[in-house]
């Protein structure tokens, strides 16, 4: 059975580091280019096998023991602000998977809470990322990409803040109805939440963190990630007029595939369109979608999971958030269309 790429979406309060732990992991610098280093978009983008393989390290290796399958990951980035609720519930809605990034020197704030309470509504699977360890005060700088490497180097007065750090956020968790450990001490990964102290500014941690959502992917979401029969479908992120492509969309498709022959349909203010695309445009890998540093390939057909830029003359005034039906067959839009209208 084929498996599709999952989707990790990645939520958080502002200024946790949400965009710079993905910058870290591609090798990218979009949070430098934010203004205010505010992210204000949903982002998206392509994690190949390759860079997460690189990114782990020899704990590729050691995955559930096994060969690893995942084919790679399409990484959402949220805005944490807290003026942006409807992007963070957009971004949970398309999740198989998240990782929710939680400042260590903060605990959790008021949109740590809520982007919890958006993958709690949608039984989405997440790991905690306890980022910026090395701002804790007297914290010993050190080179080694893991952290548990780089705890074992730590007085043992500040090991024993970092506990307290992570024990505070295993009993707001505890409270919330999850139960929760550092990974090292996670036993069974499908009923504890597993907690990762790491650093976006170093790096340290982000192995452990990548090792234990490929584990935690294949483990538990394969069923879910089968392509059999799924229909074709996705999200609209946003809408642009763009000079030389002309009304187009941002999308993510979720399932199903999309090629130049199939019918798009969306819904409008005043009811839905069904149009065929007249180029589907496809972001280099790792390059963020909503700050593009490559140019988009056309390509003639794509396979879910993918961020997407869809161009058609039909598209504009399609509001950002809508879902997104694709069929191939001709017969199937008539049925869609009102299925998609009584809803
Ligand atoms: P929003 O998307 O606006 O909610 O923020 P974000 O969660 O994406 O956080 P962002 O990546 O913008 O980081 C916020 C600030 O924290 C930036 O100045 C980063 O350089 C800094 N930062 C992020 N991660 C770390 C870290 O691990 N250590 C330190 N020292 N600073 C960090
Ligand atoms: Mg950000
Ligand atoms: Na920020």
């Amino acid at each position: 059975m084929k498996v599709r790429q999952p989707i990790v979406t990645v939520l958080g309060h502002v200024d946790s580091g949400k965009t710079s732990l993905l910058d870290k992991i591609r090798g990218t610098g979009v949070q430098g280019r934010e203004a205010g280093g505010i992210t204000q978009h949903i982002g998206a983008s392509f994690l190949p096998r390759e860079i997460i393989k690189k990114r782990c390290g020899p704990l590729y290796g050691k995955i559930s023991g096994s060969d690893v399958q995942v084919p790679g990951v399409l990484v959402i980035d949220t805005p944490g602000h807290e003026v942006f609720t409807n992007l963070r519930a957009r971004g949970g809605s398309a999740a198989d998977i998240a990782i929710l990034v939680v400042d260590v020197n903060r605990g959790f704030q008021p949109q740590t809470s809520e982007s919890l309470r958006v993958l709690q509504a949608r039984k989405v699977p997440f790991v905690v990322a306890l980022n910026k360890v090395d701002q804790i005060p007297g914290w010993r700088k050190s080179d080694a990409p893991f952290i548990t490497g780089a705890i074992e180097i730590q007085d043992a007065s500040i090991r024993a803040d970092l506990e307290q750090k992570i024990y505070d956020v295993v009993g707001t968790l505890s409270v919330l109805g999850y139960s929760s450990e550092a990974f090292y001490n996670v036993k069974d990964f499908a009923k504890e939440v597993a907690i990762v102290p790491m650093s976006a500014r170093s790096g340290v941690g982000i192995p452990e963190l990548l090792a234990v959502l490929v584990g935690l992917t294949q483990q538990y979401l394969s069923a879910r990630l089968e392509q059999g029969s799924k229909e074709s479908r996705g999200i609209v992120l946003e809408v642009n007029d763009e000079v030389g492509i002309g009304p187009s969309a941002n999308m993510i498709l979720i399932d199903g595939e999309l090629g130049m022959n199939d019918t798009i349909l969306v819904a409008k203010r005043d009811g839905v369109v069904s149009t065929k695309p007249k180029a589907i445009l496809l972001p280099k890998p790792l390059d963020e979608m909503r700050d593009p540093r490559d140019k988009f390939r056309p390509v003639e057909r794509v396979e879910a999971a993918a961020g997407i830029k869809v161009a058609s003359p039909d598209l504009g005034g399609v509001l950002p958030g809508s879902a997104v039906y694709i069929t191939s067959d001709a017969a199937e839009v008539g049925r869609l269309k009102k299925e998609m209208e009584a809803e």
